[in-house]
């Protein structure tokens, strides 16, 4: 077990996916990605999500996302169980899901709490940045499907932040205004927004949102 915290490197690991061997670094190449594990292949609510999780390829694709799925299920169970998820969920599953029999991923990830399961994975949700860096996590139980329009959220926030010098307030949706990074000097925000900016207090800085018009 290993404990991966906010700005760690993500671990890297080769292992069996439903689209071939992949050494997760090389897979994730420039993108940014998303690793989430399920408890189980053939649950209910774990088919729902992963169902979810094909309908938005494009949401992902648009924002330069990969996605990988994992669970400790081996790869016939996985492939099986793809076919329940197309018919029942009127998708085709459009991503890899990991087959970590060995729970070699889950150790690697902490994705095994015991003292809610000692077998199976939680739901866990990794968040990697293009330099392999780690920029959420989340960790849902068993019994609670992912709300992946909250996953595409923090992927929009953390790419203003990358892209854009601005975070993201509470309750923050996209084409909200966003708050500019306290990094930022006051000199530097005529070049940076100029759609202008509404300074509420002298750390509290408001400007539209960057990337929209
Ligand atoms: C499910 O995916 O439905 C599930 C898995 C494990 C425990 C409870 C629910």
């Amino acid at each position: 077990m290993s404990t991966i915290r906010l700005g760690d490197e993500a671990p890297n690991f080769t292992a069996i996916t439903t689209e071939g061997n992949i050494n997760f670094h090389e897979w994730l190449g420039n993108d940014w990605g998303i690793l989430f594990s399920h408890p189980a292949d053939y649950t209910p609510v774990c088919t729902t999500e992963l169902g979810t999780v094909a309908k938005y390829k494009s949401e992902f694709d648009k924002r330069n996302v990969k996605v990988a799925a994992l669970s400790v299920d081996g790869l016939e169970s996985h492939n099986g169980w793809i076919k329940d998820i197309n018919q029942t969920q009127n998708t085709e599953v459009n991503f890899p899901i990991i087959a970590d029999e060995d729970k070699k991923v889950a150790m690697l990830y902490d994705m095994i709490h015991p003292n809610a399961d000692n077998k199976l994975t939680v739901r866990s949700v990794f968040i990697i940045d293009p330099n392999k860096k780690i920029k959420l996590i989340i960790v849902y139980p068993a019994s609670t499907g992912r709300n992946f329009d909250e996953l595409l959220r923090v992927i929009d926030s953390l790419q203003l932040t990358a892209y854009h010098k601005v975070a993201t307030p509470s309750n923050w949706n996209n084409g909200d205004d966003c708050v500019i990074v306290p990094s930022v000097s006051n000199e530097e925000i005529p070049s940076l927004f100029p759609k202008g900016h509404t300074e509420v207090k002298p750390y509290l800085r408001v400007t539209p949102q960057p990337n929209i018009n």
